[in-house]
């Protein structure tokens, strides 16, 4: 199932975003005791993350039992400013009481690093092997942005790693969008989630959301179709303001 909910501004889209983790980890630890989430990487996000550590809204997830992964990385050393794990660190995950353990970094500067990321969210999932008939590890909660062209975590337009059918993570060295080298979720991995939600806000992203919202497969964020979850996009009205008949402002479609 796929919704799309428009917001006056990206401020809205990172409440909306905020409130929907608090949501669905909820429901998660409810239903099945834990929370799995993969953070996104980019600017975007962040403004979610920073609300998402402020106490009042903080206090509502059982962090001991939410387990946080990452969609990608670039493949430089951990602290360097472009780590997605450094970001999300400084804005969510150094200010609420997660334990150290339930965070997984990519090991993006080891050659091997895409391999055992794959083990180890197999492991955390006691799913070891890819012909397992447990199938694919189901997060709870996938967020995704998306580039000016498209793009989503590491997945660019015309990239053999867009075709992946097996793998569950990759190194990918041929990123247009700089580092060139990223370990990154698969369209399998991402597809089996539970819960997908791409932040979209912005100008510069409105034609490549209008190609998504029309399915264009061109496009690796128009591949993200979850098979037996949901994908919800938050856009701001800039974002949406080339798509054709977009959803008004806070409503959804
Ligand atoms: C990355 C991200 C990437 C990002 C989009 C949007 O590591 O670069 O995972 O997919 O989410 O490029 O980035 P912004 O949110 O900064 O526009």
């Amino acid at each position: 199932m796929r919704e799309v909910l428009a917001f006056a501004t990206a401020d809205d889209v990172a409440d909306a975003a905020a409130f929907l983790f608090v949501n669905l980890a909820a429901q998660a630890v409810r239903d099945r005791g834990a929370f799995y989430v993969a953070l996104a990487g980019g600017a975007t996000h962040l403004s979610c993350y920073r609300l998402l550590s402020a106490p009042l809204i903080s206090s509502r997830v059982d962090w001991e039992k939410t387990q946080v992964f990452f969609g990608d990385e670039r493949c430089v050393p951990e602290g360097h400013p472009d780590r997605n794990d450094d970001a999300a660190a400084a804005a969510l995950l150094n200010h609420v009481s997660l334990p150290g353990k339930n965070i997984h970094r990519i090991p993006a500067t080891e050659r091997d690093g895409a391999e055992r990321y794959e083990s180890e969210i197999r492991g955390a999932f006691s799913i070891f092997s890819p012909s397992s008939d447990k199938g694919i590890p189901r997060f709870d909660l996938v967020f995704l942005g998306m580039g000016p062209d498209g793009h989503t975590a590491s997945l660019f337009p015309g990239r053999a790693s867009l075709d992946e059918a097996q793998r569950l993570v990759l190194r990918v060295d041929d990123s247009p969008k700089p580092p060139v080298s990223r370990v990154t979720f698969t369209l399998p991995l991402v597809n089996a989630a539970r819960h997908v939600s791409l932040l979209v806000t912005g100008k510069e992203k409105a034609a490549a959301l209008a190609r998504v919202l029309l399915e264009d497969a061109a496009l690796p964020a128009a591949r993200v179709r979850p098979t037996a979850g949901t994908l919800t996009i938050l856009a701001d009205a800039a974002a949406v303001s080339d798509s054709k008949n977009p959803p008004a402002a806070g409503t959804s479609r």
